[in-house]
């Protein structure tokens, strides 16, 4: 495995209210992770926390206030040939119908990407690389051929959007709440595609999502976001198998039972977004079950804990807990 992405103390602050707005929140705050290749990367948390504008600097559509991000060895913001970084970098959003414009065939996104990307010379060509990618997500160009956003299931439309973003070979895919807004019996077919993209092509996938049971089911690594910081990451097994961070607790115990007779044993209460990114110390100590005094004052450090990064001070060093 090798590193492909790193992000390096990756900020953005914005200000609330217009440009001249004294209230700045730092939507990322110095957040620091990397991609490897061939890996699903997923970056969850509650609705707010920054995922998807840390996605956004990424696909180069927010400018970082600080902090780098390198793909391989370059600085990304640095590189004058911003088309070969889009190639290598494509992005599924989280509402296919919105990703298409409803008066244009879907079929025409592909051949724009293949005509913006010089990828193939002539339009039997286009037509079989684009079969190829869609045969690829479980589609044929049959099924979308002059056929409207409309004239499509979600399901196909957002496998035609995943399709579609196979076209340029990328090195790397951000899905942003890929399947949230997909039938609920679909999901899990096409949160497989992401698995089967990794294994077949060798795709990394940055995977956004709050839904922890598919996080779980498709990760290789996790990063769990709380209001700007990633609070804890390290394999899926460990930080959701056994969870350090008592957000991340929260976060798991907070997923709906199947039975609908067992309440979630913690329903997470909705705070002013604003008031948790401003607080000071640790932005979680409003509704840490754990919160001590400390908390309130200090942002904690990152410690590192068998291989899991923890923000959070009742951790000290590698052999456990504080003796604060
Ligand atoms: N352009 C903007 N101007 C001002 N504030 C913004 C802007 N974009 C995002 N924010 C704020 O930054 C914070 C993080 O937003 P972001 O969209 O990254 O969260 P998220 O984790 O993707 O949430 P969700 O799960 O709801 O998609 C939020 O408080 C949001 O209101
Ligand atoms: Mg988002």
């Amino acid at each position: 495995m090798s590193t492909i992405l790193k992000a390096n103390n990756l900020t953005k602050i914005f200000s609330l209210g217009g440009l001249l707005s004294r209230t700045k929140i730092t939507a990322v705050d110095h957040v620091s992770f990397t991609v490897e290749s061939s890996e699903i990367f997923t970056l969850a948390g509650e609705s707010g926390c920054g995922k998807s504008t840390t996605a956004r600097m990424i696909l180069g559509f927010e400018i970082p206030t600080s902090g780098e991000l390198h793909y391989l060895d370059q600085n990304i913001q640095s590189v004058k040939d911003k088309k070969a970084w889009f190639k290598e970098v494509q992005a599924v959003f989280q509402n296919p119908f919105e990703s298409f414009n409803p008066l244009r065939k879907v079929e025409s996104y592909f051949f724009e990407t293949v005509n913006n990307f010089h990828l193939e010379k002539n339009e039997k060509r286009a037509e079989q690389l684009i079969e190829e990618k869609l045969q690829a997500v479980g589609l044929t160009y049959h099924e979308i051929a002059g056929k409207y956003p409309g004239e499509l299931s979600g399901g196909q439309l957002q496998r035609s959007s995943i399709a579609r973003s196979l076209l340029t070979n990328p090195s790397l895919l951000i899905a942003d709440e890929p399947v949230s807004m997909v039938d609920a019996s679909l999901r899990m077919s096409i949160v497989n595609l992401f698995r089967e993209m990794r294994d077949s092509f060798g795709v990394s996938v940055i995977y956004i999502t709050h839904d922890l049971a598919t996080a779980y089911y498709i990760s290789d690594r996790i990063a769990i976001m709380f209001r700007g910081n990633i609070v804890e990451t390290g394999s899926v097994e460990e930080v959701l198998g056994n969870p350090k961070h008592p957000y991340t607790k929260l976060l798991i115990e907070s997923i709906p039972q199947p039975d609908p007779h067992q309440q979630p044993k913690t329903l997470i209460k909705f705070l002013e977004e604003k008031e948790e990114y401003l607080r000071k110390g640790c932005k979680f100590s409003g509704r840490c079950p754990e919160v001590m005094d400390i908390c309130k004052k200090i942002t904690p450090k990152d410690v590192l804990i068998d291989g899991v990064m923890v923000k959070c001070h009742l951790f000290k060093t590698n052999t456990g807990k504080s003796e604060e």
